[in-house]
């Protein structure tokens, strides 16, 4: 499956022009991308960074890394995600980097998504949807996920976010209504962010094959 990843990460040059600065997300696919990036440095003004995790490879490569709001609205976004549906909305935060990625799909006015095949489902919710809560609010928040979802959410242990927050996955969802799941969820005090990308999905799904599929 590596193999896929990079090849869906090197199509997603196709959308990287000089000048640009570049946001860059999180994971094993994004972190073929940032390889790939290198090679352009000298082109892009810099990138913004949705991790410490992908901060800290890109600066090994010596990509500038600029601050969001340093940096304005940003052209493209590029990241991966742990499901994709037909209509592009996704599941993210595998990585616990889900805020910072939805802060910058939010400030991009291209989300270019990069998958590799099995991320692909007709309906999400097989993948543990990650919840990012306050750690106080955490027990508060599991009991109206259950309420409002009938999932169960499970404390992913000894995680902490780059936001010193916890992640709550939650396990037996199907979802119908993402955009309404996203919705409610985000209403519930302690809850940082959902996981769900569905009121803004990606823009482009790239889908690693040879050829990669351009959805
Ligand atoms: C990190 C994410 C990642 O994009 C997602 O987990 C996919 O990761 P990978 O490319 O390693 O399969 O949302 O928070």
């Amino acid at each position: 499956m590596s193999d896929m990843k990079k090849r869906a990460a090197e199509k997603a040059m196709d959308y990287v022009e000089d000048g640009m600065i570049v946001g860059v997300g999180t994971g094993s696919t994004v972190a073929y991308f940032i390889d790939a990036l290198a090679a352009w440095k000298d082109r892009i003004a810099g990138t913004v960074s949705s991790s410490e995790q992908s901060t800290a490879r890109l600066r090994s490569h010596g990509i500038e890394v600029i601050d969001l709001n340093a940096a304005g609205p940003l052209s493209l976004y590029v990241d991966g995600a742990d499901e994709c549906d037909p209509h592009k909305r996704l599941i993210k935060g595998g990585g616990a980097a889900l805020t910072r990625e939805k802060i910058i799909a939010e400030a991009s006015e291209r989300f270019v998504c990069i998958v590799d095949p099995s991320k692909r489902v007709d309906v999400l919710g097989g993948f543990p949807l990650p919840v990012e809560v306050i750690p106080m609010a955490r027990s508060l928040v599991a009991r109206e996920i259950l309420r409002l979802t009938g999932g169960q959410p499970v404390w992913r242990d000894g995680v902490v976010t780059d936001n010193g927050n916890l992640i709550l996955d939650v396990h037996n969802l199907s979802i119908v209504d993402p955009v309404g799941m996203e919705r409610d969820l985000n209403q519930v005090p302690g809850v940082v962010s959902v996981g769900l990308f569905a009121r803004r999905p990606a823009d482009v799904v790239i889908v690693g094959g040879e050829p990669p599929l351009v959805l």
